[in-house]
Protein backbone atom coordinates (compact mmCIF):
# COMPACT_ATOMS: atom_id res chain seq x y z
CA UNK A 1 0.00 0.00 0.00
CA UNK A 2 2.68 2.28 1.05
CA UNK A 3 4.46 1.09 -2.20
CA UNK A 4 1.56 2.27 -4.10
CA UNK A 5 1.13 5.77 -2.77
CA UNK A 6 5.40 6.69 -3.17
CA UNK A 7 5.37 5.15 -6.30
CA UNK A 8 1.66 7.14 -7.44
CA UNK A 9 3.43 10.27 -5.88
CA UNK A 10 6.79 10.11 -7.74
CA UNK A 11 4.64 9.47 -10.90
CA UNK A 12 2.45 12.30 -10.80
CA UNK A 13 5.99 14.37 -10.74
CA UNK A 14 8.03 12.36 -13.21
CA UNK A 15 10.02 10.43 -11.31
CA UNK A 16 10.30 6.75 -10.60
CA UNK A 17 12.23 4.50 -8.11
CA UNK A 18 14.65 2.26 -9.61
CA UNK A 19 17.03 -0.78 -8.87
CA UNK A 20 18.88 -3.81 -10.28
CA UNK A 21 16.96 -6.64 -10.92
CA UNK A 22 18.90 -10.12 -10.54
CA UNK A 23 18.62 -10.34 -14.31
CA UNK A 24 20.07 -6.74 -14.84
CA UNK A 25 22.65 -7.45 -11.96
CA UNK A 26 23.54 -11.06 -14.32
CA UNK A 27 23.97 -8.69 -17.09
CA UNK A 28 26.00 -5.59 -15.87
CA UNK A 29 28.48 -8.35 -14.09
CA UNK A 30 29.15 -10.30 -17.77
CA UNK A 31 29.83 -6.56 -19.09
CA UNK A 32 32.08 -5.57 -16.23
CA UNK A 33 29.82 -2.42 -16.15
CA UNK A 34 28.32 -3.04 -11.86
CA UNK A 35 29.16 0.34 -11.42
CA UNK A 36 26.71 1.87 -14.23
CA UNK A 37 23.48 3.73 -12.52
CA UNK A 38 20.16 1.68 -13.10
CA UNK A 39 19.74 4.65 -16.07
CA UNK A 40 22.61 4.31 -17.79
CA UNK A 41 22.63 0.08 -17.63
CA UNK A 42 19.33 0.41 -19.37
CA UNK A 43 20.41 2.89 -22.24
CA UNK A 44 24.10 0.79 -22.58
CA UNK A 45 22.02 -2.25 -22.74
CA UNK A 46 19.65 -0.17 -25.82
CA UNK A 47 23.02 0.84 -27.79
CA UNK A 48 25.09 -2.18 -27.49
CA UNK A 49 21.88 -4.88 -28.20
CA UNK A 50 23.98 -8.18 -30.14
CA UNK A 51 20.29 -9.79 -31.33
CA UNK A 52 20.47 -8.16 -34.50
CA UNK A 53 21.95 -9.37 -37.84
CA UNK A 54 25.61 -9.20 -37.96
CA UNK A 55 27.24 -6.27 -40.37
CA UNK A 56 28.26 -9.63 -42.79
CA UNK A 57 24.51 -10.78 -42.82
CA UNK A 58 24.13 -7.66 -43.19
CA UNK A 59 25.81 -7.29 -46.55
CA UNK A 60 24.39 -10.54 -47.38
CA UNK A 61 20.82 -9.35 -46.99
CA UNK A 62 21.31 -6.19 -48.98
CA UNK A 63 22.66 -8.33 -51.63
CA UNK A 64 19.80 -10.51 -52.11
CA UNK A 65 17.47 -7.27 -51.55
CA UNK A 66 19.35 -6.31 -54.59
CA UNK A 67 18.11 -8.85 -56.77
CA UNK A 68 14.80 -8.28 -56.23
CA UNK A 69 12.81 -6.38 -58.95
CA UNK A 70 11.81 -2.59 -57.38
CA UNK A 71 8.09 -3.71 -58.45
CA UNK A 72 8.10 -6.20 -55.96
CA UNK A 73 7.28 -5.72 -52.45
CA UNK A 74 9.78 -6.75 -49.69
CA UNK A 75 7.69 -8.54 -46.20
CA UNK A 76 9.73 -8.46 -43.48
CA UNK A 77 7.43 -10.42 -40.58
CA UNK A 78 9.58 -9.29 -36.93
CA UNK A 79 10.36 -5.60 -36.78
CA UNK A 80 11.81 -5.28 -33.31
CA UNK A 81 13.13 -1.87 -33.22
CA UNK A 82 13.72 -1.58 -37.21
CA UNK A 83 17.57 -2.31 -37.01
CA UNK A 84 16.96 -4.94 -40.29
CA UNK A 85 14.00 -2.81 -41.56
CA UNK A 86 16.29 -0.07 -42.07
CA UNK A 87 18.82 -2.30 -44.10
CA UNK A 88 16.53 -3.67 -46.11
CA UNK A 89 15.51 0.21 -46.75
CA UNK A 90 18.84 1.00 -47.41
CA UNK A 91 19.17 -1.58 -49.99
CA UNK A 92 15.80 -1.25 -51.97
CA UNK A 93 15.42 0.81 -54.78
CA UNK A 94 13.57 4.04 -53.87
CA UNK A 95 10.27 3.73 -55.15
CA UNK A 96 9.68 -0.17 -54.07
CA UNK A 97 7.17 -1.39 -51.28
CA UNK A 98 8.50 -2.40 -48.00
CA UNK A 99 6.09 -3.95 -45.11
CA UNK A 100 7.19 -4.66 -41.65
CA UNK A 101 4.76 -6.42 -39.56
CA UNK A 102 5.35 -6.97 -35.89
CA UNK A 103 2.57 -7.25 -32.72
CA UNK A 104 5.14 -6.01 -30.08
CA UNK A 105 4.89 -9.71 -28.21
CA UNK A 106 8.70 -10.00 -27.47
CA UNK A 107 11.35 -7.65 -27.15
CA UNK A 108 15.32 -7.63 -25.82
CA UNK A 109 14.84 -4.99 -23.39
CA UNK A 110 11.89 -5.86 -21.35
CA UNK A 111 10.06 -2.57 -21.92
CA UNK A 112 6.14 -2.96 -22.19
CA UNK A 113 4.60 -3.37 -25.61
CA UNK A 114 3.32 0.20 -26.27
CA UNK A 115 6.60 1.78 -25.16
CA UNK A 116 8.25 -0.85 -28.03
CA UNK A 117 5.77 0.22 -30.70
CA UNK A 118 5.91 3.55 -30.16
CA UNK A 119 9.62 3.79 -30.36
CA UNK A 120 9.92 1.49 -32.91
CA UNK A 121 7.67 3.56 -35.05
CA UNK A 122 9.77 6.63 -33.99
CA UNK A 123 12.96 4.85 -34.94
CA UNK A 124 11.55 4.24 -38.64
CA UNK A 125 10.11 7.75 -38.86
CA UNK A 126 12.40 8.40 -41.91
CA UNK A 127 11.70 5.14 -43.30
CA UNK A 128 8.27 5.36 -43.04
CA UNK A 129 7.97 8.77 -44.02
CA UNK A 130 11.17 9.61 -46.82
CA UNK A 131 11.41 5.66 -48.28
CA UNK A 132 8.32 4.00 -48.65
CA UNK A 133 8.48 1.75 -45.74
CA UNK A 134 4.67 0.62 -43.56
CA UNK A 135 5.35 -0.25 -40.54
CA UNK A 136 2.35 -2.88 -39.49
CA UNK A 137 1.32 -3.18 -35.85
CA UNK A 138 -0.57 -6.50 -36.71
CA UNK A 139 -0.14 -10.39 -35.75
CA UNK A 140 1.91 -12.03 -39.19
CA UNK A 141 -0.67 -14.61 -38.85
CA UNK A 142 -3.32 -12.23 -39.25
CA UNK A 143 -1.32 -10.16 -41.91
CA UNK A 144 -1.15 -13.67 -43.59
CA UNK A 145 -4.68 -14.05 -43.91
CA UNK A 146 -5.00 -10.69 -44.90
CA UNK A 147 -2.43 -9.63 -46.90
CA UNK A 148 -3.70 -8.91 -50.80
CA UNK A 149 -0.63 -7.99 -52.91
CA UNK A 150 1.14 -9.60 -55.40
CA UNK A 151 3.79 -12.24 -54.75
CA UNK A 152 6.75 -10.38 -52.57
CA UNK A 153 9.80 -10.22 -54.60
CA UNK A 154 11.55 -10.84 -51.20
CA UNK A 155 10.15 -12.23 -47.79
CA UNK A 156 12.54 -11.88 -44.75
CA UNK A 157 11.36 -14.13 -41.59
CA UNK A 158 12.63 -12.96 -38.09
CA UNK A 159 9.39 -13.31 -35.70
CA UNK A 160 8.56 -15.50 -33.46
CA UNK A 161 11.46 -18.77 -33.74
CA UNK A 162 9.78 -21.63 -32.13
CA UNK A 163 9.54 -24.37 -35.07
CA UNK A 164 5.59 -23.99 -35.90
CA UNK A 165 5.35 -20.79 -36.26
CA UNK A 166 9.14 -20.54 -38.36
CA UNK A 167 6.94 -23.11 -40.48
CA UNK A 168 3.67 -21.11 -40.93
CA UNK A 169 5.56 -18.30 -42.04
CA UNK A 170 7.97 -20.20 -44.81
CA UNK A 171 4.38 -22.41 -45.88
CA UNK A 172 3.10 -19.12 -46.35
CA UNK A 173 6.02 -16.88 -48.41
CA UNK A 174 6.25 -20.12 -50.24
CA UNK A 175 2.31 -20.47 -50.83
CA UNK A 176 2.34 -16.73 -52.03
CA UNK A 177 5.13 -16.93 -54.56
CA UNK A 178 8.05 -14.87 -53.02
CA UNK A 179 10.38 -15.52 -55.33
CA UNK A 180 13.50 -14.82 -52.69
CA UNK A 181 12.72 -16.40 -48.92
CA UNK A 182 15.43 -15.72 -46.08
CA UNK A 183 15.42 -15.63 -42.71
CA UNK A 184 17.64 -15.10 -39.24
CA UNK A 185 18.82 -17.07 -36.71
CA UNK A 186 19.64 -20.53 -38.27
CA UNK A 187 21.19 -21.84 -35.14
CA UNK A 188 20.67 -25.41 -34.34
CA UNK A 189 22.12 -24.39 -30.62
CA UNK A 190 20.00 -21.56 -30.08
CA UNK A 191 16.72 -21.68 -32.16
CA UNK A 192 16.38 -25.60 -33.30
CA UNK A 193 12.61 -24.47 -34.48
CA UNK A 194 13.95 -22.14 -37.01
CA UNK A 195 16.34 -25.05 -38.55
CA UNK A 196 14.19 -27.71 -38.30
CA UNK A 197 11.14 -25.49 -40.15
CA UNK A 198 14.11 -24.78 -43.04
CA UNK A 199 14.87 -28.31 -43.01
CA UNK A 200 11.04 -29.11 -43.37
CA UNK A 201 10.93 -27.15 -46.17
CA UNK A 202 13.80 -28.44 -48.34
CA UNK A 203 16.65 -26.79 -46.61
CA UNK A 204 18.98 -24.07 -47.02
CA UNK A 205 20.43 -23.13 -50.40
CA UNK A 206 23.07 -20.74 -48.96
CA UNK A 207 23.62 -19.97 -44.90
CA UNK A 208 25.60 -16.94 -44.00
CA UNK A 209 26.98 -16.42 -40.48
CA UNK A 210 22.94 -17.43 -39.32
CA UNK A 211 21.53 -15.46 -42.71
CA UNK A 212 19.65 -18.55 -44.23
CA UNK A 213 18.04 -18.16 -47.80
CA UNK A 214 15.49 -21.39 -48.45
C1 LIG B 1 14.12 -11.43 -33.27
S1 LIG B 1 13.03 -10.06 -33.20
C2 LIG B 1 13.22 -9.31 -34.77
C3 LIG B 1 14.59 -8.71 -34.99
C4 LIG B 1 14.65 -7.73 -36.13
N1 LIG B 1 14.26 -8.33 -37.39
C5 LIG B 1 16.06 -7.19 -36.25
O1 LIG B 1 16.95 -7.84 -36.86
O2 LIG B 1 16.33 -6.12 -35.72
C6 LIG B 1 11.47 -10.82 -33.27
C7 LIG B 1 10.27 -9.88 -33.35
O3 LIG B 1 9.16 -10.67 -33.80
C8 LIG B 1 7.99 -10.21 -33.18
N2 LIG B 1 6.96 -11.28 -33.19
C9 LIG B 1 6.97 -12.45 -32.52
N3 LIG B 1 5.84 -13.14 -32.76
C10 LIG B 1 5.11 -12.40 -33.62
C11 LIG B 1 3.83 -12.58 -34.25
N4 LIG B 1 3.08 -13.67 -34.02
N5 LIG B 1 3.39 -11.62 -35.08
C12 LIG B 1 4.13 -10.50 -35.32
N6 LIG B 1 5.35 -10.28 -34.74
C13 LIG B 1 5.84 -11.22 -33.90
C14 LIG B 1 8.44 -9.81 -31.77
O4 LIG B 1 7.53 -8.92 -31.18
C15 LIG B 1 9.84 -9.22 -32.04
O5 LIG B 1 9.78 -7.83 -32.19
Amino acid sequence: MLKRIIKNILGKNNLELSRFSDNDRRYAISKGWEKFSCKDLQIAHAISYEGHINIREAKFLLSLVEQTNPEDTIIEVGTLFGYSTNILALGKAESQKLITVDNYMWNSLGISAETHRLSTFAMLQDARENHGVKVVFQDKDEFYKEYQGNAPGLFFCDAHHDYEPTLRDLTWARKIGAKIICGHDYNEEIFPGVVQAVNKLGGAKKIVDSLFVL
